[in-house]
């Protein structure tokens, strides 16, 4: 480069570009532009010792009307005449902002709703992005759902929220950037990054199965999927065990779980102490239904310690009306009630039972409702469901109805094989259980 008093002027200045520390090693000798000329067929540029440049990158991007359009110089002029300078915050603003708004929101078809910001750059442009963003997750109430997905080699700016976002490792070096709440996918570059014999559409489809890959991975809302230690993805169609039926980690969930913890994270219900939220909780689980006079929550750490209790209070129950021999259960074949001592005796699973000494002698075991594989040949639902309420009620008279206390049942039985009860099954259980002062006890997991 020819050298005169321009650029040794110039060779060692006091301006930090927007790449030093990134992209840009030095910010000595820059190539310093000084005027523009434009004719129909292209804009120019020239640096300080005249030398012509055609500027492709109309500056970066934004001088698209041209370097000098003579409309700009003259809206300028006249602006920069008018009223230089003024602000938009606490509802005050200038003409040109609100006209220029308007003209932009009209280039849209789907404008409902929308509106212009204006910023003073791209950079600014995305940070107030990630800001709107935020906060219509607020407002929406889904607190954790602030992360953004940007994709490798992207470049969205040079400011802190901007470079995070540009998927450009250069950009992020020794800035600690990118900030925690951007991730990165796959960049688009079909050319550079198809696998071999890909097309474009299957590379489409490989990058789209990517994105949700780490959609799901990252959450906060997994929903109904899991991962293995090998990053395996399964569809968890038992929703845990029938117990993240809000999907696996639902940000309510994880909020309030949250919040709790860093509250108070554990008190018991002993000695007439107990908590807000256990209180708050069995009163909408009660309000739940509709058969609630004398309705109790009692709140237990799985299903299996629910059936073992269930036992207790019929017990009581029990000897509390002068009953002390009405105390055994019935429960049905393939039924699943849990793995402690009585709900696995509950269970009416074989291998539950096997070398373990169960059922307890308490526990008797009444037909499947499976009507599928343990119908007789022409025999319909309802004769089914009436031949299993006679079997049950030979059962109790076999026993003495003196000594049954409770019948317990899963109204849609679920480890047994998902089986519905078939037609009129429950109506004429319920007659028998009723004739002969049988409790019935829904053990209810599947909605
Ligand atoms: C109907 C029913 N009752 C009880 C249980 C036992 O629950 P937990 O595994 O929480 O002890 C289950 C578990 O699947 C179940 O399906």
């Amino acid at each position: 480069m020819p050298m005169n008093i321009w650029t040794c002027r110039f060779r060692s200045h006091d301006m930090l570009a927007p790449f030093t520390a990134g992209w840009q090693i030095t910010d000595v000798n820059p190539l310093v532009i000084d005027k523009s000329e434009m004719n129909f067929l292209a804009i120019y540029v020239y640096d300080i010792n005249g030398k012509k440049y055609l500027d492709s990158l109309a500056g970066l991007w934004c001088t698209t009307l041209g370097g000098s359009e003579p409309r700009l110089v003259e809206a300028a002029t006249k602006q920069l005449q008018k009223l230089p300078f003024y602000h938009s915050f606490w509802n005050r603003t200038t003409q040109p902002s609100l006209v220029l708004a308007k003209d932009l929101i009209e280039t849209f078809t789907a404008r409902k709703m929308a509106k212009a910001f204006f910023v003073n750059s791209g950079s600014e442009a995305n940070d107030t992005q990630v800001k709107l963003a935020w906060y219509y997750n607020n407002a929406l109430g889904r607190p954790n759902k602030k992360k953004f997905i940007a994709r490798f080699t992207s470049y969205h700016g040079s400011t802190l929220t901007a470079a995070s976002l540009t998927g450009l490792s250069i950009l992020h070096h020794k800035f600690d950037l990118p900030a925690p709440f951007v991730l990165h996918t796959d960049c688009p570059h079909y050319w550079r990054y198809r696998l071999p014999g890909a097309t474009e559409e299957e590379y489409s489809t490989r990058l789209a199965d990517n994105l949700e890959e780490l959609i799901l991975k990252e959450g906060p809302d997994t929903g109904c999927y899991v991962y293995d230690i090998n990053g395996k993805k399964y569809l968890d169609a038992l929703a845990g065990l029938w117990c993240t039926s809000l999907g696996g980690s639902e940000s309510r969930l994880i909020e309030a779980a949250t919040a709790q913890l860093k509250k108070l994270p554990f008190y018991h219900s002993f000695f007439n102490r107990t908590t807000e939220p256990s209180l708050v909780l069995a009163n909408e689980l009660i309000e739940l239904f509709t058969a609630r006079k004398m309705a109790k929550a009692f709140f237990v750490n799985s299903g299996s310690e629910a059936n073992d209790t269930v036992v207790k209070l019929v017990w009581y129950y029990n000897n509390a009306l002068g009953r002390p021999k009405k105390k055994k259960f019935i429960a049905r074949d393939e039924s699943y009630h849990g793995s402690t001592m009585i709900a696995a005796s509950l269970s009416g699973l074989p291998a539950l039972h096997y070398k373990f000494d169960l059922p307890l002698p308490f526990v008797l075991h009444t037909n499947s409702p499976h009507y599928w594989r343990y119908h007789l040949p022409g025999e319909t639902e309802e004769e089914f469901s009436t031949r299993l309420a006679n079997n049950l009620e030979k059962l109790i008279l076999k026993e003495g109805p003196d000594t049954i206390a409770a019948f317990i049942a899963e109204p849609l039985m679920a480890a047994g094989g998902l089986i519905p009860p078939p037609a009129t099954y429950f109506e004429k259980i319920q007659a028998v259980l009723k004739k002969y002062d049988i409790l019935f006890v829904a053990d209810e997991v599947l909605p």
